[in-house]
């Protein structure tokens, strides 16, 4: 499907992906034993856009999980059949894909999105329509809550937040941080939040904080301002597309000091962006493809597609396997027996680690810190989650 988009103009492409239907059943030939009618699952996703790895990513483990369940037998006999909609990184097209997908598809549960903003959208219209909804990477908190229909199998941004606090403050010793942060996006606007919190408690300081919008590409009249403010590390809580192009702009100006971002900088797309400027820059994430425990899926991502994963790779891999092992548990069909039977996941061992559905639907994961090293991710530590954040925030203001 990749090969198709790319051979279009973008403009050319905008109007295909509307109509675009990926059925993966016919795709893979339904090969293994099944007999039964497909049960269909939906994915939306941001195929293309500044985010368009995100999707293309995701899209792949997903797939990839499907495969497998199919030629273990499916469910219960019955094989999984995905439907991909492209929401082109937008709100309202989030809306639109999800809507469709569950009124003109009849799909069982929905598998999406990765930015916290479009899953905000697309969450609303699974829980008015009582259909599941499994985001396998948007952290922002208010994501899953008071929604019970909707569930995600990565961290949230307040651990996600305190890991990039701790790290710049004890493993990188800095007590001066300046922030850029994306003001359209309720992700990076959440992280900034929770990063000041944690940062100022550790006893560190926020010299600077200041906003771009999503799409933006001159960033000097913030970055000129961070620059007189002299920080040790510039916290750039936002997407790769402009988390490369910020790195460009501030090495222009003279700014050495290294960046720091959280998962919404993991894309091969960073350092083709960012170039020398992104090296030895850091970020929070899911995974790290030089960790051990992330070989064997790296090898079997590379055998179907020849390519090295990121972090949504494994992220989409286990999403599908989550409701793949809910599927096989539930009482029915329904949209409340399946919500009831994911619900009650515990201790799957996924590609990104064990996950447990929590009384919230979340999942509670490690945090791996990267830096980016002759445009790859390497990985530099591993944070560990200390528990009630609450907690932990209130012992820090004590001290
Ligand atoms: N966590 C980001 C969000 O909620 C999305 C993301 C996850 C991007 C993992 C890249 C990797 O918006």
């Amino acid at each position: 499907m990749n090969q198709r988009m790319t051979g279009l103009g973008r403009r050319g492409m905008m109007k295909v992906v509307g109509a675009f239907v990926m059925t993966l059943g016919a795709a893979v030939g339904l090969a293994g034993a099944q007999s039964g009618e497909p049960i269909k699952v939906g994915h939306y996703a941001s195929m293309t856009g500044s985010e368009a790895t995100f999707g293309q990513s995701t899209d792949r483990g997903i797939r990839l999980a499907i495969k497998e369940i199919n030629a273990g037998g499916g469910i219960n006999g019955r094989p999984l059949q995905l439907i991909t909609y492209d929401n082109q990184g937008k709100s309202q097209e989030a809306g639109n894909a999800v809507l469709r997908l569950i009124t003109d598809d009849k799909v069982v549960a929905v598998l999406g999105e990765v930015a916290s903003s479009l899953s905000l959208a697309g969450g609303q219209v699974c829980q008015e329509k009582g259909v599941p909804m499994i985001t396998p990477s948007s952290t922002n908190p208010r994501v899953t809550m008071g929604r019970d229909y909707v569930f995600r199998v990565c961290f949230t941004d307040d651990l996600q937040a305190y890991a990039l606090a701790k790290f710049a403050k004890d493993n990188l010793g800095f007590t001066r941080a300046a922030i850029l942060y994306d003001q359209t996006q309720a992700y990076s606007k959440g992280l900034r939040d929770e990063f000041r919190r944690y940062f100022v408690a550790m006893g560190g300081q926020i010299v600077s904080d200041q906003t771009y919008s999503g799409g933006d590409t001159d960033f000097s009249a913030q970055l000129t301002n961070i620059r007189s403010t002299n920080p040790q590390i510039i916290l750039v809580p936002g997407y790769y597309t402009e988390g490369g192009n910020i790195a460009i702009q501030a090495r222009k100006l003279g700014i050495r000091v290294p960046l720091l971002g959280g998962d919404g900088w993991d894309s091969e797309q960073l350092s083709v962006i960012g170039q020398d400027a992104i090296e030895g820059s850091y970020y929070s994430n899911h995974s790290a493809p030089d960790k051990p425990e992330m070989q064997d899926f790296i090898r079997k991502y590379r055998e179907e597609y020849g390519s090295t994963p990121d972090a949504l790779g494994g992220l989409g891999y286990d999403a599908a396997m989550v409701l793949a092992d809910a599927l096989k548990r539930t009482k029915s069909l329904s949209g409340k027996d399946v919500r009831d039977a994911i619900a009650q996941t515990r201790d799957l061992q996924g590609v990104t680690g064990m996950i447990s559905l929590d009384e919230n639907r979340n999942a509670s994961k490690p945090i791996v810190i990267v830096q980016v090293r002759e445009g790859q991710p390497r990985w530099v530590a591993d944070i560990e989650n200390p528990g009630d954040l609450r907690a932990v925030l209130e012992q820090l203001r004590k001290k």
